[in-house]
Formats: structure tokens, sequence, C-alpha cells
């Protein structure tokens, strides 16, 4: 067995926990456009990520010009050149049905924000950018994607090749760590 436990090969491990280091939110990318095999490779990531139940995940991705151009103006919140876009959605019906109206709530939030985690990490391995964006009027996302009522639109991942030089990315915000219980550190610091 390998240190880093059955059937997982050290430098495999290290390769995700790299990943995870490099991700970083981009906002200027390079104005070409994202290979489809690209797309199928985050569409794959955001598909393995840990879902509620079954049926609840959809993903709209969002590679044409126009319609990433209208995502652009109509959402002030969306600050990116990104040539692409996968908006992450739950079907609220199917999540009520199997889940109660007010787990649903909750748990089709989660369920994007695990898609969006597994997108994020994925995207440094293929050389690709993402931003995740939350700020939008949800109306003004129906209405571009035509979302039916029970498709509620969670989370848009701009998509892109990043800039040569982009800008540093924002300081690493880190969680605060406490031991068996709130108030007492995980790691005393030195
Ligand atoms: C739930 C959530 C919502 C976010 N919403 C936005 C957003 O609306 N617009 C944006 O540019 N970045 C958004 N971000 C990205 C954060 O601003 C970013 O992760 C943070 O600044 C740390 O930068 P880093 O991810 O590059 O380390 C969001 C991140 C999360 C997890």
């Amino acid at each position: 067995m390998s240190e880093a436990g059955p059937n997982i090969s050290a430098g495999a491990a290290q390769a995700v926990f790299e990943a995870m280091r490099k991700r970083r939110m981009h906002r200027v990318f390079t104005p070409d456009p994202v290979d489809e095999d690209i797309l199928d490779r985050l569409v794959y990531a955001a598909g393995r990520a840990q879902t509620a139940r079954p049926g609840i995940r959809h993903l709209v991705v969002a590679n044409d010009e126009r319609l990433v151009r209208t995502v652009r103006q109509a959402c002030p919140g969306f600050v990116n050149n990104a040539p692409a876009v996968i908006v992450i959605c739950s079907d609220l019906k199917r999540a009520e049905e199997q889940l109660g109206r007010r787990s649903a709530e909750d748990v089709t939030r989660l369920d994007a924000g695990a898609a969006a985690g597994y997108l994020t990490v994925a995207a440094p391995v293929l050389g690709i950018g993402v931003c995740i964006v939350t700020s939008w009027t949800e109306e003004v996302v129906r209405v571009i994607f035509d979302l039916p009522e029970h498709i509620r639109p969670e989370v848009m991942v701009a998509v892109g090749i990043p800039a040569a030089n982009p800008p540093k990315a924002v300081k690493r915000f880190l969680p605060v760590v406490h031991r068996n219980g709130y108030g007492r550190p995980w790691k005393d610091s030195a």
C-alpha cells in the first residue's frame, strides 16, 4: 500500500492537491473559445461531485458568443470576459418530491456548491480558468437560458483560457478550524 492509501499512487494524490493549491478565480481570459472536449471534461467533473439525489442537478453549458454576451450585458455581477459559461441548476420539483420542501431548499444549494467546487479544482488541470459568479438576478438568468419554473439557476461558472499575465489572485481566505467543538483551535499557532 502506498502512503496515499490503497489504489491511489502518491503521484495521483500529489496531482489532486496541486490542483487544489493552484485553483483560483480568473476574471481575465484570452478571446479564444474553449474546446468542446474541455467543456465535456468540466461537465464530467461537475457530474462527479457528490449529489443529494438523482436527477436534481442540471447543467446548462453555453458557448454561443451572442448568448454569453447577453449574460455579460444583463448580469452586471458577471465581471469577466469569459467566452463560455456553465450554469449549475437544480430541479426543485424533483428535489421537493424526494426531500420535502424545507430540505430541498437547503440541499439544492449544497448540491450546486459541490458541483462548483469540483469544476474549480478540475480547471487548472485542464489549463482552464473559471470564476464562480453568484451576483445576478434569478429572473434574468431564467429568461436568458429558457429555464422552466422548476429549474432554478444556482451558480454561474465563467469558463475561459486564462490571460497570460492575469491579475494576482485575491489573498487566500482560510477557514477558522476548531478542535472537538467551537473555540479550541485545531492547531496551536506557533
Ligand atoms: C459561494 C460563492 C459565491 C461567489 N460569488 C462570486 C461572484 O458573484 N462574483 C465573483 O467575481 N466571484 C465570486 N466568488 C469568488 C470569490 O470572490 C473568490 O473565491 C474569493 O475572492 C477568493 O479568491 P480565490 O477563489 O481566487 O482564492 C464566489 C465564491 C463563492 C464560493
